[in-house]
This record gives C-alpha cells, sequence and structure tokens, in this order.
C-alpha cells in the first residue's frame, strides 16, 4: 500500500502540476474534492508561511493524513512586501487578475526603472504525523509598466523576468521549470523522498 497524501487546494491546475512533478514518487496525492468534511481553512495569516502552515495542519488533523499546503504571493520591493500575503485580493472584494495587475501597475506608477525589484514567494508546508516542514521557492523579476503576453495568470502580465520576457510570454512548460513554485516544488519533492524511504506506508 502506498502513501496516500492529501494536497490541501482547489485548484486542479495546481494539482495536476504537483502530480506530474511528484509522479516518480511511491505515493497517491489526493485532493480536497475527494475530502468534502474537511472544514475550509481561513487564510488569516499575517504572512505565506503562517498560511502555509495553517492549511497542512488543519486538514491534517481533520483527515488524518500527511498534508501539502502551499501560499505564494508577490513582493514588491517599492511597496515594502505589499501585496504579498494579500496577492489575490489585493484590488479589494470581487478583484481580478486583471483589477489586481491595474492597482499594482498604477501603484507603481511613479515608482523609476531600477527601483521596480519584485520577487514571487512560494512557500509550501508538509504537515506529517510526526511534524510539519516548511520550503520556498523564489523567483526574482522588476513590474513592467504595461501587461503583455498571453499565457499563465494572476501577475504574469506585469511580471518582467532578467531576459526582458514578461512570465506571460513563456510557455507553461518554461514558467514551472524556472517559477517560485517549481523550485518549492523541487525542494518538496526531495523532502517526500527522503521520508517516503523512511516511513513509506500510510
Ligand atoms: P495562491 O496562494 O497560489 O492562491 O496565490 C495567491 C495569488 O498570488 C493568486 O491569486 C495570484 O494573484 C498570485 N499568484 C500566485 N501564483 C502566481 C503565479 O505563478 N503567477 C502570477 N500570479 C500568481
Amino acid at each position: 500500500m502506498l502513501r496516500r497524501i492529501i494536497v490541501a487546494s482547489n485548484n486542479p491546475d495546481k494539482f495536476r502540476e504537483i502530480q506530474e512533478k511528484f509522479s516518480a514518487l511511491p505515493l497517491i496525492l489526493q485532493s480536497l474534492a475527494d475530502f468534502p468534511f474537511v472544514p475550509k481553512v481561513v487564510e488569516d495569516q499575517p504572512d505565506l508561511p503562517g498560511n502555509a502552515r495553517k492549511k497542512a495542519v488543519e486538514v491534517w488533523r481533520a483527515a488524518g493524513l500527511w498534508t501539502l499546503a502551499d501560499d505564494t504571493g508577490l513582493e514588491v520591493v517599492a511597496l515594502g512586501g505589499a501585496p504579498g500575503v494579500f496577492s489575490a485580493r489585493y484590488s479589494g472584494p470581487g478583484a481580478t487578475y486583471e483589477s489586481n495587475c491595474l492597482k499594482l501597475l498604477e501603484e507603481m506608477h511613479h515608482v523609476p526603472e531600477g527601483e521596480r525589484q519584485a520577487a514571487f514567494r512560494t512557500v509550501i508546508c508538509l504537515r506529517t504525523d510526526e511534524r510539519e516542514y516548511c520550503v520556498e521557492g523564489t523567483l526574482q523579476g522588476t513590474i513592467g509598466r504595461n501587461p503583455r503576453g498571453e499565457n499563465g495568470f494572476g501577475y504574469d502580465p506585469i511580471f518582467v523576468l532578467s531576459d526582458g520576457r514578461t512570465l506571460a510570454e513563456l510557455s507553461l512548460e518554461e514558467k514551472n521549470r524556472i517559477s517560485h513554485r517549481g523550485r518549492a516544488l523541487v525542494k518538496t519533492e526531495m523532502l517526500l523522498r527522503g521520508l517516503l524511504e523512511v516511513s513509506p506506508f500510510p
């Protein structure tokens, strides 16, 4: 019997990406859709590690299985790290990816070139029956002046990489190879590889 691990997310794209990254590992991943009795976790912590940890711990407690949870934010240097943990709802109630990008472009309107550095940060926490582990991945870039590119989601069209392209101008495969989430997932895969050698079964 293989170890079952819950991915504490309702986002099917995220689930698929994680499944693909961990396909060589001896485990079975399950999404929250398989656990309708698990209460929704309120993401009310002041930072990304706090939210990721809270989701992992609460779902593990309710379902009794090892749980992986993540939280991601965009941290802009000129804005003191904002929107950070508020990235999803930066432009207020009813925020969309587009309204969030527009608000950020407005806030950054007067910030000169050379002071527009930003980073995406993903924190992934794994709660096992013994303890919790957290890893993180980051991607450095700058905030552009106009949205560009058709791919990706969220702030991708205004996040400019060192080669001048926005994240939304990369294919999904290219993005996953270099992204904050991709890097955090590589670290999580190494962590799981070690843990599963010691305790392979549910
Ligand atoms: P979540 O924690 O993955 O749900 O991400 C929170 C918010 O950060 C999302 O609603 C997006 O606005 C933004 N975000 C997360 N990951 C990315 C990404 O890879 N590209 C662009 N925006 C992202």
